[in-house]
């Protein structure tokens, strides 16, 4: 699945949307049905006694017991909808189906469990082999996280038997995000003014399955449906009927092929009444699904155009050399979806920004979006999909893989925009981050350290996404990309529709004969995902001694920590190929590679190619620091160099005033990475000193300040002049932005601001401007259709100054009539990191835990984010206090998916508490010279 990087990330989905007719115009029902996942393990849990049930003592094993093996599931889905959907907050939803299961027993047994969440209404099981019913003595729906399905059999299932397992089920449609849930909005409305989005109504329902992802099985899915709706699935459609002409209702059977042999978390349904358009390829068959209105006005053309590209890209020799499965491939915008998009196999769902963009309305950004979504699900076609996962614990290589193979589907596409080099800005400076908390964790987790569904949702984090994809990028550098993808090809055909743990790769990477490279890959890769964290090399120019050591914030690690780290060295006169890649797999060594000569620079980890910082000697620091911004120094480079100088600087490895050294010539600098680099890390600046009085001298001063939205293509250095110049209160720009907004205010119909500065020019304006503007703004919010200026809107909403605004936008955002539940804590987080909404955005959350907790929990990973966005700026001893009140008043089960993210809170706050005090005078010192030397 993708996550964006600020826009929300979620677990396996499964999607129902459907079209139904209703007093008031004409209603999309969605529903999203989330699997859960619950494990498989050898080892078969104790059978507990038919009056002892789970809920008594801890449960001994969340996983199914392995003796019973899925083949086949034949599975028909109904969903009704009965009620009239005028009231918002009271509608329901009814569901029926019934699904036969065929199953190989392996070891005797005379209990069957499996997964449900709700009660099933009919159950009968079939011994295949001699052809008669086995009668079900009871069956019990385990009331914990285990979601098991128990049912007692009065024969036994013999080994190597053949069976047959019938439910049916029925159930009503709940108000609840982790599992399945609806949302309604109203299409198109009849009168012009009538905007009103109808609250979504979630609700969870789950058909009984075996839904570990190593249960693969074929699927056999029939959907019944309203007349006027189609239905997709992850096959294609053999055919649909009406199955009743004198019916009110009329529905249609849409039956379709039995899938391949696939994971029970890559199922997806949805009925809608959305158009599709045809993307090219020369033999699967691709429809790219969205709201009638988005196909008719062109937004789906771009994802179109690029997918068929893409998928044939994968297929080549180049990549995967393997062609794409399936026969068809659809992919679908789905109004309200949490997740950034999900790879279901054949039938990928997606978020509305990320796969429909506008002409001169979407920005660059929004298509470079676009297209990274899209080749993270396609790759996950074979990565994932075709060969996948035993288990959750290894979910990191398959988002990993597909966020690193990403940047090159993009590139072929899209060769202009450089994007490879983006991986190192958007992934790894992001992902150190977090990597450098003592809270921080493996790559790699057990298999047993992975049980409940908070668990498994918990790993959906910047670690598994971005580290994976960073040390996957260093191991295809270290071995020679083609060494990599041919151990790759080679390991997705040997375990196609199978299953595979991390090691596997290795084994196969290990396998390709190359003359050059002979590698221990697993030892190598060992290093890097059984430890957490980093290291940081450190390298004395004057001798050639290297050293490593693990990179903490705050100091010192716990652990003795060794990596095995591929350096690539450059030095000054020498081509950048010039010297071979040096290995340090030890804690310290001395190297003639590291040294300089006559005083020469040296630069080592080239590209930023290795996971991991580098330090050098004063001297050394200082002959890079003056070259930053000379073509000598590769363009990578020249944005890591600040990126370690500063994070170096909080560590406290070097002073904090070398890092400020580093963004000096950034003037001189026209390039993105270098801007972008030194903005994120003033950003902290701002972040700890915004509220205190060194933020008036580092105002003067410079260029600070951007908003997370961008992430242009191009004109990358307009758009933070202007964001910069603008947070600066320099009046011009502000005055510039005031008047284009007054213009489209005047104007109404017509907006004159150009799509990729509309972030930027609408929050500087209703920053500058009062409750007019904001109402403007949130007038068009509620009238836009075009996903991504809406997420423009609602992230420049938060930029007032105005406290009673904000206060009223944060009520709003529980109000899923004006802040859809799927935006509610990215808009919370907008709000915190205005610094007036700061201290109100953090009241908010703790007032509102147990109602957020309930409504906006659950399998939404979203959650640990909120926590990390509101306490941001937490940087006093008081705040720290605060945040440990909050964790002592809840209990783990309470916190669920936040307890992690408040552990790295509190300890991030730690650092910000202890680097203020160390460097506040410093800093305030260093900007009140810069300012006088520059006036
Ligand atoms: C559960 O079953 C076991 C084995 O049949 C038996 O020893 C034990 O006493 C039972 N426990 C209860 C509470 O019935
Ligand atoms: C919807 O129905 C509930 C329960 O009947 C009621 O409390 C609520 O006021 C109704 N809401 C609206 C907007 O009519
Ligand atoms: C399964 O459900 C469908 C649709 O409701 C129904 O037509 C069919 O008869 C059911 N199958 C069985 C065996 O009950
Ligand atoms: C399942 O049925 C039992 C017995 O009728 C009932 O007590 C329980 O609440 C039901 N569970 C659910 C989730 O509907
Ligand atoms: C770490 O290494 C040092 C020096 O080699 C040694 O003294 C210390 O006991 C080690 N600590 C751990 C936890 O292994
Ligand atoms: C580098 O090594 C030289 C020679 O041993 C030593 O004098 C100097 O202090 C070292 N520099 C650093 C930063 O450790
Ligand atoms: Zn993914």
């Amino acid at each position: 699945m993708a996550i964006g990087i600020y826009i929300s990330k979620v677990l396996a989905i499964a999607t129902v949307v459907m079209t139904v007719s209703s007093i008031g115009g004409i209603i999309t029902m969605m529903i999203v049905y989330e699997t859960e996942r619950i494990k498989m393990n050898p080892t078969p849990p104790p059978t507990p006694n038919a009056t002892i049930l789970y809920p008594t003592g801890p449960p001994p094993n969340l996983r199914l017991p392995g003796n019973l093996i899925p083949e086949r599931y034949e599975l028909v889905l109904q969903p009704r909808l009965y009620t009239f959907v005028n009231n918002a907050t009271n509608q329901s939803l009814i569901f029926t189906g019934n699904s036969t299961v065929y199953f190989r027993c392996v070891e005797k047994t005379k209990t069957i469990f499996l997964h449900s969440k709700q009660n099933v209404t009919d159950v009968t099981v079939k011994d295949l082999d001699n052809k008669k019913t086995i009668n079900v003595k009871n069956t019990i729906l385990y009331n914990n996280e285990s979601n098991f399905l128990e049912i007692r059999l009065e024969g036994v299932l013999e080994e190597d038997g053949n069976y047959s397992l019938f439910t049916a089920f029925e159930g009503e449609l709940l108000d609840d995000l982790a599992g399945f849930y609806m949302s309604s909005y109203k299409k198109e409305p009849s009168t012009k003014d009538d905007t009103t989005q109808m609250q979504p109504t979630d609700a969870r329902k789950v058909f009984p399955c075996f839904d570990e992802p190593a249960m693969k099985a074929e699927f056999k899915v029939t959907i019944i449906h309203r007349f006027g709706t189609h239905a997709l699935a992850n096959e294609k459609a053999t055919g649909e009927k009406p199955i009743s002409f004198y019916c009110h209702t009329r529905p249609k059977v849409t039956r379709f092929q039995t899938t391949k042999k696939m994971s029970t978390y890559l199922l997806a349904f949805t009925v809608s009444d959305f158009h599709s358009i045809v993307s090219k390829h020369e033999r699967v068959e691709i429809k790219t699904y969205a709201r009638p209105e988005a196909i008719k006005a062109g937004h789906a053309k771009y994802a179109a155009d690029i997918t068929g590209n893409i998928l044939a890209f994968y297929e080549s020799k180049e990549v995967f050399g393997m062609i794409y499965p399936l026969s068809k491939l659809d992919q679908i915008a789905l109004p309200d979806f949490s997740a950034g998009a999900m790879e279901n196999w054949g039938l990928v769902t997606y978020r509305e920004t990320a796969l429909l963009y506008e002409e001169g309305v979407s920005s660059t950004s929004n298509k470079e979006w676009i297209a990274t979504v899209i080749a993270h699900e396609l790759a996950h076609q074979w990565f994932g999909n075709l060969v996948t996962m035993k288990w959750w614990n290894d979910l990191w290589l398959n988002e990993g893989f597909a966020t690193y193979i990403s940047y090159m589907g993009v590139d072929h596409i899209e060769p202009k925009w450089n994007i490879k080099d983006l991986i190192v800005l958007n992934d790894i400076q992001t992902v150190f981050q977090v990597d450098s908390l003592a809270s921080s964790h493996p790559l790699s987790s057990n298999e047993d350290d992975v049980q409940t569904p908070s668990d498994i949702t918990e790993l959906f984090d910047s670690i598994t996404y971005s580290k994976g994809a960073a040390v996957l990028r260093m191991l295809s550098d270290y071995l020679k990309d083609r060494v990599f993808m041919d151990g790759v090809k080679k390991y997705l055909q040997a375990f196609q529709y199978s299953n595979v743990v991390h090691k596997d790769l290795w084994e196969y990477l290990q396998k390709v004969k190359d003359d050059t490279v002979v590698l221990p890959v697993a030892e190598v890769m060992a290093t890097w995902t059984m430890q957490m964290g980093y290291p940081v090399i450190t390298i004395n120019t004057t001798t050639g001694d290297v050293s490593q050591e693990h990179f903490l914030l705050i100091q010192p690690s716990d652990y003795n920590y060794t990596w095995h780290v591929p350096i690539k060295v450059m030095k000054e006169g020498l081509a950048p190929t010039a010297l071979p890649t040096q290995v340090l797999a030890v804690p310290k060594e001395r190297k003639s590679a590291f040294k300089s000569e006559d005083g020469k620079w040296v630069l080592a980890n080239i590209n930023c190619m290795g996971y991991f910082r580098v330090n050098y000697d004063p001297a050394n620091w200082d002959r890079l620091i003056h070259l930053i911004y000379s073509q000598e120094i590769p363009l990578i480079n020249r944005g890591q160099l600040i990126d370690d100088a500063f994070n170096l600087a909080r560590a406290k490895h070097i002073n904090v005033t070398l890092a400020l050294r580093t963004t000096k010539y950034l003037r001189n600098d026209t390039e993105y990475i270098p801007w972008e680099s030194a903005l994120r890390n003033l950003d902290y600046f701002i972040l700890m000193f915004d509220r205190s009085e060194v933020y008036g001298p580092m105002q003067v001063n410079c260029f600070f300040s951007h908003n997370h939205l961008i992430f242009p293509l191009c004109k990358y250095n307009q758009i933070n002049a202007i964001s910069v110049a603008c947070s600066n209160d320099i009046e011009d720009c502000q005055k510039m932005a005031k008047k284009l907004f007054d213009n489209w205010m005047t104007n109404n119909t017509s907006n004159p601001i150009q799509p990729n500065l509309k972030a930027t020019i609408y929050c500087q304006a209703i920053a500058a401007g009062g409750e007019k503007e904001w109402e403007f703004a949130w007038g068009k919010f509620q009238n836009t259709t075009t996903a991504s200026e809406k997420d423009k809107l609602r992230f420049a909403l938060s930029c007032t100054r105005k406290i009673w605004l904000l206060n009223r936008y944060l009520e709003y955002t529980l109000n899923p009539d004006k802040i859809r539940k799927m935006d509610a804590i990215s808009t919370i987080n907008y709000i915190a990191r205005n610094v007036a909404g700061q201290a109100i955005a953090w009241n908010f959350v703790r007032a509102h835990w147990n109602y957020i907790s309930l409504e906006y929990g659950g399998g939404i990973m979203s959650f640990g984010r909120l926590i990390e966005g509101v306490t941001q700026r937490f940087s006093t001893d008081f705040e720290l206090q605060e945040l440990r009140q909050f964790q002592s008043d809840y209990n783990e089960e309470e916190l669920g998916s936040a307890s992690r993210a408040l552990e790295q809170a509190i300890e991030r706050t730690q650092a910000n508490i202890k680097w203020v005090k160390e460097n506040k005078q410093t800093v305030l010192e260093w900007f009140r010279k810069e300012s006088s030397e520059s006036s």
